[in-house]
């Protein structure tokens, strides 16, 4: 085991950078838009059961790993496992991981790169005048060669962070940008809630109907739980390995789970809100559901909003920073795995790794309009287009796959006495008999129920 590895700053540093790594994209741009497309409250009363009953012991079992091995996952789950074929065999969950990490950031750079875009616009709309049909949200689309700049500007943002290693710069920016990025979120919805749409908006999120449920949604919503938590690739195992043994892992994993779930749910509020409110806008979204975060919150900021031509450009720089967090956390999954296998310095991993994946960001960044097989290929049914197809790949199947691996190796195979003196906890607690319950059957079995009934094409409705 790693002598001296070090640890985060603070007692709020664990939190802070894996808050950092929870909230993104996720919260601010997929949960609103999946949840327009799965019609709302039942998908979000189910998203918030995967968040609790499976996200929060998962992240409670990927921080004990990381934490107990001090190392970041493949070799953790081999060295946990006792080394030799038997270490070999579980570190596939670690690889799994690695593959994960891999698809999803060359896919969420593109949408790191649309922050960039919407900044550019704002910056544009405060020196003159707002101006809705401006906006060509499609035509943006189909422009592949500004799509590929605006990846591969983020691209580089990414890799100048993971080449410095994540301690200093990361952890500290994150303390003062997550906040500050809260504080707007809560002037966002404050405002938006004294718009019309206000209550159409909240019927449509917190009142579950569940026969509008589409039969895919109960996946889709477990996936998300795992996407937005950044569970089931190993990030949350590198990032327990810098825990201090003083900290408890069960209070900062419920911390970075109420967080994560918060700004998920305040941002569908204020995007709801706004659709609701403006008239039009339900068929601009509509059209293109994936763009709802940069075509509503525009018109939230400039047509509703006392100082909206200051907060607009901020907001989306820290859009921006929000992802440049969680893009950051990936490329140290995968990056930390050159480390430590070939022993290659962090630049080279760095550098190596940025490229590999920048050779899928392109195609993903294509793919979004610009180029007529990439965008329309289907290989799940109505998921057209290499993006979709590498979030759903991801994010549905091998995100609760890494998942199911982690369960069921803290549950069954690390043993009681590590569990127990990680967790800081009395054998015969209930709490530790709901939480090994949960890990050992419910969410093995929730999981595997799951992804056996959408392969054989079970229909949910
Ligand atoms: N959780 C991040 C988000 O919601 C995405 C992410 C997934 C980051 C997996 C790291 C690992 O935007």
């Amino acid at each position: 085991m790693a002598m001296g590895r070090a640890h985060w700053g603070s007692r709020l540093g664990f939190v802070m950078a894996a808050a950092g790594s929870a909230v993104g994209l996720g919260n601010l741009w997929k949960f609103p838009y999946i949840t327009w497309e799965n019609n709302g409250g039942a998908f979000v009363l189910v998203y918030l059961a995967a968040v609790f009953v499976l996200g929060l012991p998962i992240m409670i079992a990927e921080i004990l790993v990381g934490r107990r091995a001090q190392l970041s996952a493949v070799p953790a789950f081999e060295a946990l496992a006792g080394g030799g074929a038997r270490g070999r065999a579980w570190s596939s969950v670690g690889w799994i991981g690695v593959v994960a990490g891999a698809v999803i950031l060359s896919y969420y750079m593109v949408i790191a790169g649309w922050s960039l875009w919407s900044f550019h616009n704002c910056v544009v709309w405060s020196f003159t005048e707002y101006d809705a049909r401006s906006l060509d949200f499609d035509g943006f689309l189909k422009d592949g060669v500004l799509q590929v700049i605006l990846t591969a500007a983020f691209s580089l943002m990414t890799t100048a962070i993971v080449m410095r290693g994540i301690g200093g710069g990361i952890e500290r920016a994150t303390r003062i940008m997550m906040p500050v990025l809260a504080v707007i979120m809560l002037y966002l919805v404050g405002t938006a809630l004294t718009m019309d749409g206000r209550d159409a908006a909240l019927v449509k999120l917190f009142v579950p109907r569940f026969s509008e449920l589409p039969p895919q949604g109960v996946l889709l919503a477990v996936g998300q739980a795992f996407f937005s938590l950044s569970l089931g690739l190993g990030a949350m195992i590198a990032y327990g390995s810098y825990i201090s043994k003083q900290e408890s892992i069960v209070r900062s994993a419920l911390w970075v789970v109420i967080l994560d779930t918060l700004f998920a749910l305040l941002a569908a509020v204020a995007m709801f809100t706004i659709i609701f409110s403006v008239p039009g806008l339900q068929d601009r979204v509509s059209g293109s559901t994936v763009g709802m975060l940069f075509i509503t919150l525009p018109d939230l900021f400039y047509t509703q909003m006392p100082g909206g031509a200051v907060l607009a450009p901020l907001f989306f720089v820290l859009v921006a920073f929000a992802a440049l967090s969680s893009t950051i956390s990936l490329g140290e999954v995968v990056t930390s795995l050159m480390i430590d296998r070939r022993g290659w310095s962090r630049r080279k991993a760095a550098v190596v790794c940025s490229c590999a994946v920048f050779a899928g960001s392109v195609l993903a960044a294509l793919s979004v309009g610009a180029v007529e097989p990439l965008s329309t290929m289907e290989i799940f049914p109505g998921k057209a287009g290499l993006f979709s197809t590498l979030d759903h790949l991801a994010a549905n199947y091998l995100l609760p796959i890494g998942g199911l691996g982690t369960t069921v190796f803290v549950g069954w195979f690390l043993g009681r006495p590590a569990l127990l003196e990680e967790l800081g906890l009395k054998r015969g607690t209930p709490a530790f008999f709901v939480l090994l319950w949960i890990l050992r059957v419910v969410a093995p079995l929730a999981i595997l129920a799951l992804l056996t009934a959408v392969l054989a094409g079970w229909d949910f409705s």
